[in-house]
């Protein structure tokens, strides 16, 4: 059974695979597994508007029958249930062959895939501070749609590097490819985990943290400019959290002298990180990144069916 549980579970040829089929959903090519008789769980113990929209609407386009919740708020969870035998419940007694998970402890969804083995396939939308794997194949997808290629470019990730989940996938993704720089701007508080600049290293991938100071010359530099909210649910003092706050915000002036062609991601939600008026500019690349959430998450599903049930 495979699972995507990290964007580690993935080697570049087979995410190109799931881009592949992406852009064949996107030509109208959409498989239908209808007479296969798939079930899908989606299971949201944190909230979730996009992940879990797309998802569902994903699993429908192909003819999978969906189940879940979007909140632990009047399940079972409530009075004491353990999310174990949440997820037992929907692979054991109700035939699951998917389980999307989100939930706040960092690695639970390799505990969910340990604990059902190969019943069904555990696909990790979010698992506290840790990764969203799925996020990440959606970025990497937005950046070669419109940059043409992803080996080459010069990435910037501002935000709480420490806390985002997204960040976290994505560098790891990145390491799959040629990347020229990647450029990492946040508070002194909010740096990358030792880990992640540890394979970055070991990757050997050009990389420096920027402070905000230097903003005009790096703006220059960037292909791609990623944005992200501070991750205010992860901070456990939030004291912490109002020392960091609004610490950072891309304006539109901000912007000057950026390339033509640079794109701005933000996984959403946004909080006061990015101007509105950034939204009316060819730069805002963030409502089709939304979208391609839908078609690539079309395309990592047609994967993941032909690999564990075609
Ligand atoms: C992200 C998440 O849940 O980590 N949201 C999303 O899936 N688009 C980013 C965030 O919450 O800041």
């Amino acid at each position: 059974m495979r699972h995507l549980v990290s964007i580690e579970d993935l080697s570049r040829e087979e995410i190109e695979e799931v881009f592949g089929l992406t852009d064949d959903a996107k030509n109208g090519h959409i498989r239908k597994y209808d007479e296969l008789g798939l079930k899908a769980g989606l299971l949201f113990f944190e909230p979730s508007t996009r992940t879990r929209q797309s998802f569902e609407n994903a699993f429908k386009e192909l003819g999978i029958e969906t189940m879940g919740f979007a909140s632990s708020a009047g399940t079972s969870i409530e009075k004491g249930e353990s999310k174990g035998d949440t997820v037992m419940l929907y692979v054991k007694s109700y035939g699951c062959n998917f389980i999307v998970v989100r939930s706040k402890e960092r690695g639970v969804a390799r505990y969910f895939m340990k604990l059902v083995g190969d019943e069904a396939c555990i696909i990790n939308a979010g698992d506290g501070a840790n990764e969203h794997p799925t996020q990440a194949l959606l970025d990497l997808y937005t950046i070669k749609e419109l940059h043409g290629k992803i080996d080459g470019l010069i990435v910037g990730f501002m935000g709480d590097l420490r806390n985002s989940r997204v960040y976290h996938s994505n560098l790891l993704a990145l390491l799959n490819y040629d990347i020229n720089e990647i450029i990492l701007i946040c508070p002194e508080t909010l740096r990358l985990p030792f880990y992640y600049e540890l394979r970055l290293k070991m990757a050997g991938v050009s990389y420096r943290y920027a402070s905000i100071t230097e903003w005009k010359e790096i703006i220059k530099e960037m292909d791609v400019l990623y944005v992200t909210r501070i991750q205010k649910e992860r901070f456990s003092d939030p004291l912490e959290y109002e020392r960091v706050k609004g610490s950072y915000r891309l304006t539109l002036e901000s912007l000057d002298g950026a390339k033509d062609n640079l794109i701005i991601l933000h996984p959403l939600p946004r909080i006061d990180e990015i101007d509105l008026r950034i939204d009316q500019t060819p730069y805002a690349a963030y409502w089709k990144q939304a979208e391609n959430g839908y078609w690539v998450r079309i395309g990592l599903i047609e994967w993941l069916v032909e690999e564990n049930y075609g």
